[in-house]
């Protein structure tokens, strides 16, 4: 479980959290939405420790991170995946060698116990002909996925997602959105995942959460937030059936 707590951030001078509270059960897909700048991205950081409140409290499955620094984070951050943005995948190594990377560093196992994780989380990613690739001989959308494919190498129990599809077309963010609901289905992980596709938001989501204003100003299942009458949740919803919101 991910609870945050009264959290307060400035950065550059701005308030960018204002007395943000959030919690994200066990095992849930927590997806959260927000217009540009809004503070997804910071919100993430603070989970993994890259960026520390002014006020408030982060745990982490009753631990009080918000203070840690450093090698105090270790065990915290390898029970979490990170999916970047960027993909952030090391060009002159496969990518059979980049999921196995956070394996060979942080693990005793062995070659063989390695690549046959490997070979999982492949197949799990729909790559499971192209572990001996480079990053370069393959789509953005690929990339996107050994991305996951590597966050998920050490079986983390919690899972970030930073805007896994922005950027792709409808179709690579489509096999993004089935990786992650195949990762619901099949493993005990907790989800965080920041998207501006509603499609995908409202497919894979047991709650959404709408950040607005350095809080999160409205939160339910589907449905729920599909019914809310906040002015603010039905007009980023309205731009939905308009097909604003696809990146
Ligand atoms: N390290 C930083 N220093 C100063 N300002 C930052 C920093 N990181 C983010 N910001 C600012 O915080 C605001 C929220 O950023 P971000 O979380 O990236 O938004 P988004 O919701 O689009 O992910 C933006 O105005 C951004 O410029
Ligand atoms: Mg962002």
């Amino acid at each position: 479980m991910i609870r945050l707590e009264g959290i307060s951030t400035a950065l550059g001078g701005r308030d960018i959290l204002r007395g943000l509270d959030l919690t994200i059960r066990r095992n849930e897909t927590y997806v959260l939405l927000g217009p540009s700048g809004a503070g997804k991205s910071v919100l993430l950081k603070h989970i993994v420790g890259l960026i520390r409140p002014d006020e408030g409290r982060i745990t982490i499955d009753d631990e009080d991170i918000t203070h840690r620094r450093g090698a105090e984070l270790g065990s915290v951050r390898r029970s979490i995946g990170y999916v970047f943005q960027s993909g952030a995948l090391i060009n002159w190594l496969t990518v059979a060698e980049n999921i196995a990377l956070p394996m060979r560093e942080h693990t005793d196992q062995s070659d063989d116990a390695i690549e046959t994780k490997v070979q999982k989380l492949l197949d799990l990613v729909h790559l499971s002909k192209d572990g001996e690739k480079f990053p370069d001989e393959i789509s953005g959308g690929m990339k996107k996925r050994v991305g996951i494919a590597r966050a998920l190498a050490l079986d983390p129990p919690i899972v970030l997602f930073d805007e896994p599809t922005a950027g792709l077309d409808p179709i690579r963010a489509r096999a993004i959105a089935r990786v992650v609901g195949n990762m619901r289905e099949s493993l005990e992980v907790t989800s965080l995942i920041v998207t501006h596709n509603l499609g995908i938001a409202f497919e894979i989501a047991d709650r959404i959460g709408f950040l607005e204003n350095g809080r999160i100003t409205e939160e339910g299942t589907p449905e729920e937030v599909s019914a809310s009458k906040n002015p603010f949740v039905v007009e980023f919803l309205a731009d939905r059936a308009a097909g604003k919101r696809t990146e």
